[in-house]
């Protein structure tokens, strides 16, 4: 069994996790958050998340291996997210895991957080579950990343296409707040979406017409927010209908996009990742998409979607990097297509 720990960003996760037939079996997974202390802020704060992750770790890490039950003699192994991510998060669940492996006497591995979120999708799921069919396309959207990535073997990764500004998760949580919602914004946004089937407003699809694989949201950003500064006092109606629009507008792009990519590499498989994965209308749209072309489609559940250590250890599980346990460091630039 391996025991794994996320702390990329304001999660802090442990999970107990081990190879099952062709997939990852969770056998245990225990987070906390410092989402509380992000609303007060309005997003992260760097270090008040770090402050709140160091308390938190290793009440963590005793529980999921309480709730796993056995001991620390049937871990074999300790993984750690190394990036990317913020430097002080990643160096607590970095830090904790080279001492905790070190007294243990355990093997150490790295992962890989965006790899993680992709390899998140090779937890089982229901009976006569089969792993993804390569070469597949994944569609990596999270609050810091938007990336098409091909993977040809689990050791081959390509980018080939993604976001020339900001993520999908960024466009997501920065038009909540233009909106009065609160972080993440995501899951507020499609709340008020579910609300309407409909909407007055119109706003751009970023580069859909464009035969490239490159994306933008940072002009649908602003594009959200002056539509808020015409709007003036907004009525629950209008906010709804908007949130609508901004759902829509960001899934459009993402699903087009997926579409030009699916011509070009003909994957067998979509794979969808990251936060933004937990978004119902994507997911209905790219499965739609996947069925049209008759691939293999396959999204986390949505506990695995958002930040959690589970996807760490089914990374690790996976396609492990033994780390050195003195000098490994947190590497907070890594990309999806990165070694790691
Ligand atoms: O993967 P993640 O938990 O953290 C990063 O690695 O960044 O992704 C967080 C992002 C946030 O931007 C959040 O607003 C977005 O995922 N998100 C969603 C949904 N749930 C989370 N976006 C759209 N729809 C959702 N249901
Ligand atoms: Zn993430």
């Amino acid at each position: 069994m391996i025991l794994s720990i996320e702390s990329s960003c304001d999660e802090t996760g442990a999970a107990v996790v081990r190879k099952n037939g062709e997939g990852v079996e969770v056998v245990a997974s225990v987070k906390a958050s410092s989402e509380k202390l992000q609303i007060k802020y309005g997003g992260i704060v760097p270090e008040v998340a770090a402050r709140e992750q160091i308390k938190v770790i290793l009440p963590v890490i005793e529980r999921v291996m309480n709730k796993a039950g056995g001991g620390k003699e049937e871990i074999e192994s300790v993984a750690v997210t190394v990036g990317p991510g913020l430097m002080g998060s990643l160096l607590i669940g970095v830090e904790t895991s080279k001492a905790l492996s070190w007294g243990w006497g355990k093997k150490l591995l790295a992962v890989n957080h965006m790899k993680a979120h992709v390899l998140a999708n090779w937890i089982k799921q229901e009976n006569g579950w089969k792993p993804p069919t390569l070469p597949a396309l994944a569609l990596v959207v999270s609050g810091g990343h938007t990336d098409l990535v091909l993977i040809k073997s689990l050791d081959e990764w390509e980018k080939v296409g993604g976001t020339r500004d900001d993520a999908a998760g960024e466009c997501f949580d920065k038009a909540a707040r233009a909106l009065g919602l609160s972080y993440p914004g995501g899951p507020e946004i499609e709340k008020q979406a579910d609300k309407v089937s409909e909407s007055r407003f119109k706003l751009p699809r970023p580069l859909i017409h464009d035969d490239s694989l490159e994306m933008s949201f940072s002009g649908l950003k602003t594009a959200v927010v002056r539509k808020v500064e015409e709007v003036g006092k907004m009525s629950d109606k209008l906010r709804a209908e908007l949130a609508w629009e901004v759902n829509e507008a960001i899934v459009d792009v993402l699903v087009e996009k997926t579409r030009r990519a699916v011509v070009k590499f003909t994957p067998e498989s979509i794979l969808l990742a990251g936060g933004v994965a937990a978004n119902k209308r994507l997911r209905s749209k790219l499965g739609k998409l996947a069925a049209e072309w008759g691939l293999d489609f396959r999204m986390p559940d949505f506990e695995y979607c958002t930040d959690n250590a589970a996807m760490i250890g089914a990374a690790a599980v996976m396609r492990g990097v033994k780390a050195d346990q003195l000098r490994l460091r947190p590497q907070v630039n890594l990309g999806t297509a990165d070694q790691v």
